[in-house]
């Protein structure tokens, strides 16, 4: 949420700043802005994308060395060109961009209007940079000395860079709970959110922790903690290809995430899945093999489309492994006091590895002893590195907002776990656990050739795009797919849709069923093929309009439903990695179709790092 940029060295700083913001709009994307350094500040802030900021700035003087850059996604004042960052302190010499909340601003802020400061944005953020500012004009402090007085007083999570106009040859950072790289070039540093906007730089990079101090200069990093204790840079190779965070092609991200899910969930079987050995090999699990085969009790904790790919791990996990498995929204658990015991397990799902619910909820359970086992996307990532055990789901960057690719790779990921337990644990025949290797294995041909209905499903969704409301069921399996596929209609299209168990909907959502509702049955041939078929007639009866997720060749359903979409058989443990293909593809063509900006659907940011 916010994404950040920052650059000092020999290069000039705005064009670096502008692409890499441009690369991490996928944070949210209300506001954007810039300050270079040189001969004093020079701020250029506007509202909307980053290209606004660009016609902003155009023919303007725009020479500097040292620069910060935002783009911003709304907590504390409406989206303006006033709250947008980077923000500019009392005196002038400070220029501060942040990502992340300042919970007790409001204090702080009174604190500081009692003093006599004047505020010019209603942000969180402008508070802390002047609280900065005060502790250094009344003691007489270094800004790094300013700034750690400062951060042991706030309460929130933050990133934040600050530059100073005395001192033109540093930046100063600082860490808690929002992520933060630098990338370390040849008398030069990057400074970002994510790796992304660094790649094409540099390939060192760090991952500052919580509580740390950065001071950067263009040949110096030097990291210390809030106890002024100088830390040691841990520096990294980044895994990251620049063709990996480019369109290659493709109109969107979106639509390139899709299609890349061929590649993705091979990827993410590669070297692990070896189905001529009959063996699944994910050594962050097998070493921790023990603690995982006896829990007693297996917690999952995610956001969004994560939590969704966690419930489909539940019906495997207690499926596959008989152990009982809970599913919960993080930002319910992290509140409600959760009973964690000694022998529970904890599979935090997060694409971003950065979502702050999830974050926070983890640490709570590990400091409770639980043993967190995270199925991650991005490496390096905050829930990554608090994991005990954990297997990165290898989809790549993910930068349109509604997630697609991430989520397959997380089913992909989380069954192959689950059929490692199982064999450990002897609950499953080695019959069936041989058959679900071969089931993995096929998956990417399988995901190839539902996207093949991509020019119909295109069709369709011109059918479909002015509809006000959609309904998605599913059973079993297919139910969270239900839920995920509704997920996407509203994130993409704004067309109001729910998610509902099929037997369900007798209970409630039947009444809106007229001729104009849509219902979007997720009905691949299960063990609960035929109840579906009942539920598709209740509809039906009611002259509802019918859109089935079937199995190819399913002529009972297709002589119901007004159109179907198609997807090759699969076991039906497996089948939601395939049927989800088809759902991603109608929303993101119906998101099209209405003239939406799918890669940026309206408030929604891809990495949620506030609570
Ligand atoms: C945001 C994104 C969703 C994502 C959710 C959880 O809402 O827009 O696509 O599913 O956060 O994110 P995570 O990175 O933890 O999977």
């Amino acid at each position: 949420m916010c994404g950040i940029v920052a650059y000092i060295g020999h290069r000039q700083a705005y064009p670096v700043i502008v692409k890499g913001l441009k690369r991490l709009e996928y944070r949210g994307y209300d506001s954007a802005g810039v300050a270079l350094l040189n001969h004093g500040v020079k701020l250029y802030k506007k509202k909307g994308k980053v290209a606004a900021l660009e016609e902003t700035t155009l023919g303007k003087d725009l020479d500097g060395h040292i620069g910060i850059g935002h783009t911003r996604w709304a907590t504390h004042g409406e989206p303006s060109d006033r709250n947008a960052h980077p923000h500019l302190s009392a005196n002038g010499k400070l220029a501060m961009i942040h990502n992340g909340i300042i919970e007790n601003y409001a204090l702080l802020k009174q604190e500081l209007i009692k003093k006599g400061y004047r505020f010019h944005s209603d942000t969180d953020t402008e508070v802390l940079l002047n609280f900065i500012e005060d502790i250094q004009e009344n003691n007489g402090s270094t800004l790094e000395e300013a700034l750690r007085i400062a951060l042991k007083r706030v309460v929130g999570a933050y990133v934040i860079v600050l530059i100073d106009k005395d001192n033109p040859d540093t930046l100063i950072a600082a860490r808690k709970g929002s992520p933060l790289v630098i990338g370390i070039g040849k008398g030069e540093h990057f400074l970002a959110s994510d790796a992304s906007p660094i790649v094409e730089y540099t390939k060192e990079v760090v991952y500052v922790n919580d509580y740390e101090i950065a001071i950067i200069k263009p040949d110096e990093l030097i990291l210390k903690n809030l106890g002024n204790e100088r830390q040691t840079p841990f520096i990294q190779k980044l895994d990251l290809e620049l063709a990996a965070i480019e369109k290659g092609g493709y109109d969107h991200f979106m639509l390139k995430e899709i299609f890349e899910q061929p590649s993705t969930i091979y990827d993410c079987l590669r070297g692990r899945l070896d189905v001529i050995q009959g063996t699944i090999t994910m050594s962050g699990i097998r070493n921790n093999m023990d603690k995982i085969k006896n829990a007693n009790r297996i917690l999952i904790v995610a956001c969004g489309t994560s939590w969704h790919a966690g419930l489909i791990a539940e019906y495997v996990i207690e499926e596959l492994c008989r152990i009982p498995v809970e599913v919960e929204y993080a930002s319910e658990f992290r509140y409600r006091n959760p009973i964690i015991h000694k022998g529970d397990m904890i599979i935090a799902i997060s694409q971003s590895g950065e979502t702050a619910d999830t974050l926070v909820a983890l640490e709570n359970a590990k400091e409770q002893g639980a043993v967190i086992l995270g199925v991650v996307n991005v490496v390096g990532s905050s829930i990554a590195r608090l994991s005990h055990a954990g297997a990165y789901t290898h989809a790549g960057p993910e930068i349109g907002v509604a997630s697609t690719k991430a989520f397959t790779a997380q089913l992909t990921v989380l069954t192959m776990v689950a059929l490692m337990i199982a064999k450990e644990r002897n609950t499953i025949t080695r019959d069936r656990y041989l058959h679900l290797l071969n089931e993995l294995n096929e998956v990417p041909e399988k995901v190839k050739k539902a996207l093949e209905a991509a020019e119909h499903i295109q069709k369709l969704a011109l059918k479909y795009k002015d509809v006000s409301d959609a309904l998605y069921l599913g059973r079993g399996y297919n139910f969270p797919v239900a839920l995920e596929g509704a997920l996407k209609l509203k994130e993409i299209s704004y067309i109001h849709a729910e998610g509902y168990p099929a037997a369900e909907m007798k209970h409630g959502p039947i009444a809106l069923v007229d001729e104009s509702l849509p219902v979007v049955f997720v009905a691949t041939r299960d063990t609960y093929h035929e109840k579906i078929i009942s539920n598709i007639q209740e509809i039906k009866a009611r002259k509802g309009k019918v859109i089935a997720v079937i199995t190819e060749g399913d002529e009972i359903i297709t002589a119901m439903a007004d159109d179907v979409l198609p997807v090759p058989e699969a076991d039906e443990l497996i089948a939601p990695i395939i049927s989800t293909i088809p759902l991603q593809l109608l929303s993101y063509y119906i998101g099209v179709a209405k003239g939406y900006d799918v890669d940026k659907p309206r408030n929604l940011a891809k990495s949620v790092t506030v609570e």
